[in-house]
């Protein structure tokens, strides 16, 4: 589903040139839930930009169910973001503004989707992360773990092929982390395909597959 082939990634900071992604080729597959671990700076989140289509690497191959990514526009990679992707981040970014289930509809806002199917969507999607009876609160009258969940559902709205999660547990206590964990778990068994990028292990265990980075290469694997 997701393959990335000698991808490299260079950032100017300055006079000096990091490259932030060496030579990295993956390969996920339909309803894998795959694991990314390595120290700070070992391009973790730069390897999940480039899968999100957020950002686009300076040479390689990158095929999303198929098509190659680097042959799209920014219309059609746009659209591509929005259909197949669903984002998950440790800081969680929901608007304030909005109560859940305004956060939850804002992906379909620029779709075809039409208000009434948003809404009923929306409010499946909450009860199903557990938070029908918080759907017209706001961010700042909830918890992480709450505002995590609310996450969840907004990535889900899409029926995205995959979820993209960076350190979602990163904010979390222990405790809040492994219910989170148990639901993206869960979700996983219902079909959905995952990558996630922890520092912890025990978050990684989760996961059937993991993979290993350090300076922006791929040093190894461990699987299930
Ligand atoms: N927009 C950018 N401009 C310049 N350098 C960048 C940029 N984004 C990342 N880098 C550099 O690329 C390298 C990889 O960064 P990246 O954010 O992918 O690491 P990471 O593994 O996610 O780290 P962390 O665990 O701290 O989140 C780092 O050296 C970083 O400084
Ligand atoms: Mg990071």
């Amino acid at each position: 589903m997701l393959a990335l082939s000698n991808i490299k990634k260079t950032f100017q900071n300055g006079e000096e040139i990091v490259t932030a992604l060496n030579n990295v080729s993956i390969e996920v597959k339909e309803n894998e839930f795959v694991a990314i671990m390595g120290s700070s700076g070992s391009g973790k989140s730069t390897l999940m930009n480039v899968l999100g289509c957020l950002d686009t690497p300076n040479s390689g191959v990158y095929k999303l169910g198929g098509n190659d990514v680097a042959s799209m526009s920014d219309d059609e990679l746009s659209k591509v973001r929005n259909k197949h992707i669903g984002f998950i981040f440790q800081t969680f970014h929901l608007l304030s503004k909005l109560d859940v289930v305004g956060n939850v509809k804002l992906p379909l806002r620029y779709s075809d989707v039409n208000d009434s199917e948003a809404s009923k969507r929306a409010n499946e999607l909450i009860e199903r992360v557990g938070l029908t009876h918080r759907k017209h609160h706001k961010p700042f009258e909830m918890s992480g773990g709450q505002r995590q969940r609310v996450a969840i559902a907004r990535a889900l709205i899409n029926k995205p092929s995959v979820i993209l999660a960076d350190e979602p547990t990163g904010n979390l206590d222990s405790k809040t982390s492994n219910e989170i964990m148990d639901l993206l778990t869960e979700l996983h068994h219902q079909g959905q395909t995952i990558v996630m990028v922890t520092h912890e292990d025990d978050i990684a265990k989760y996961a059937q597959r993991v993979i290993v980075m350090k300076d922006g290469e791929v040093i190894g694997e461990k699987n299930d």
